[in-house]
């Protein structure tokens, strides 16, 4: 259930978090990612812009968006109306999983705990992000998780960055990083599109 979720992540080692205010920014936004070897995208839900932004994020050439902060059923169905592709929630619910496995939308669901990650695994969901990553407890945690859960993947996504996101993705099994450390307010908000793609190009760098 998870295969093209998982070749989602598969893409590029990070897959940035856009918390986008106004919609005039997603497309440069999008594109400076792409340029700098980020194609897949999470625009999260939690602004008024971010469906228009997922929709113009959609008819980027090369960007692959996905909707992030997806926490129901309604977010679900309104972020496939916009053109996402998929989309990730910081957890998850039988009726958001019923929800997306309805409308075919690959879903990225959240995960912590051995209970969490069997929950997912046994309805068919084998690659999950895994939130919030350090305040949770990092790549102790994942590391703890590999042994007894092997072929369950994630997606560590919260309070990483440039720093420990290398740490991260030598775990086997971190498949990427989700993280807003690429495309930061201040950037968006001067449209320093330049910047933003240095720091995708950065990103791609670590593996
Ligand atoms: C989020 O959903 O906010 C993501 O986890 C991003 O977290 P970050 O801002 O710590 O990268």
């Amino acid at each position: 259930i998870s295969l093209r979720t998982r070749q989602l992540c598969a893409v590029a080692p990070v897959i940035p978090v856009l918390v986008i205010e106004d919609a005039t920014q997603a497309a440069p936004l999008a594109q400076a990612l792409v340029a700098g070897g980020l194609p897949v995208l999470e625009v999260t839900l939690r602004t008024p812009a971010a469906l228009e932004a997922i929709a113009a994020v959609s008819k980027v050439k090369g960007a692959i968006v996905g909707a992030g902060t997806v926490l129901t059923p309604e977010d679900a169905l309104a972020a496939r109306a916009a053109g996402a592709q998929f989309a990730v929630s910081p957890g998850s619910t039988p009726r958001l999983l019923e929800a997306c496995e309805a409308l075919d939308l690959p879903l990225l669901p959240g995960a912590v705990t051995a209970t969490e990650a069997m929950l997912l695994l046994e309805r068919g969901y084998d690659m999950l992000k895994f939130f919030p990553a350090e305040a949770s407890g990092g790549i102790a945690i994942l590391k703890a998780l590999a042994g007894p859960l092997p072929n369950v993947s994630f997606c560590p996504t919260g309070g990483v960055s440039l720093a420990n996101a290398g740490d991260y993705l030598r775990l086997p099994n971190t498949v990427c990083v989700g993280g807003s450390w690429v495309a930061p307010d201040d950037a968006i908000d001067a449209r320093d599109w330049e910047r933003i793609t240095g720091l995708a190009r950065d990103a791609c760098r670590l593996v």
